[in-house]
């Protein structure tokens, strides 16, 4: 459907340009969980999604070539943190099993997962998967974590991918050496994982 000033991203289903700001429909309608405006449009509600504070929504403005997430997609989330992406995440998935190890995090998250009936809070250590080998065969496994062992918890995390399913990792360069050059660190990363999956 297309409503004036309304357009769905060319790559990433689910995600529209609502005035030409980033923007996902809002699942949770008139409830907003990280202050981002709310628009009406055509008799739905988009939230807007702030690509400088989310990196997945950096990665879709800055051309993402395939499509993240598909609407039948069931994600594992690491890294959730207060649900903030998660719930962009949510907006456009099936189901968003949402791994956070930190309590005061996990507190917000379960505000926003309980607004949410496809949003499963996981309070979780992601190096620790075993903690949480219910979840079953996820269609994307999609990592944000600080952690200088990033691409290995990837691994780990891969065995819940079903064949040709995709995982995504944000590199936090500094996290893994803050005195190498950021460049350096992403393709150390990308080889890792090349070795690991
Ligand atoms: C950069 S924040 C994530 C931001 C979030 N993805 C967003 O865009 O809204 C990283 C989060 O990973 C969590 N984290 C770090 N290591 C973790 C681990 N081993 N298991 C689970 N959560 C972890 C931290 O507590 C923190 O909340």
């Amino acid at each position: 459907m297309q409503t004036k000033n309304v357009v769905e991203h060319r790559v990433q289903k689910g995600v529209y340009l609502v005035d030409g700001q980033l923007a996902t429909l809002n699942a949770a309608p008139g409830k907003r969980v990280h202050g981002e405006q709310l628009f009406k449009r055509g008799g739905r509600e988009y939230r807007e999604w702030n690509p400088k504070q989310s990196k997945l929504a950096a990665a879709i403005v800055k051309g993402l070539k395939t499509p993240a997430i598909q609407p039948t997609s069931i994600v594992l989330y690491l890294g959730a943190a207060n649900g903030a992406t998660a719930s962009h995440v949510s907006d456009i998935a099936r189901v968003v099993y949402c791994v956070e190890f930190s309590a005061r995090a996990a507190r917000d998250l379960l505000r926003v997962c309980s607004q949410r009936e496809n949003m499963v809070p996981i309070v979780a250590d992601a190096r620790k998967p075993g903690e949480y080998g219910d979840v079953g065969e996820v269609d994307v496994v999609f990592e944000d974590v600080a952690d200088p062992e990033q691409a290995r918890i990837l691994k780990e995390n891969a065995r819940f991918l079903r064949k040709g399913g995709l995982a995504l990792l944000a590199v936090k360069a500094a996290c893994i050496d803050s005195s190498k050059p950021p460049k350096k660190m992403f393709e150390r990363s990308q080889k890792r994982i090349g070795g690991l999956i």
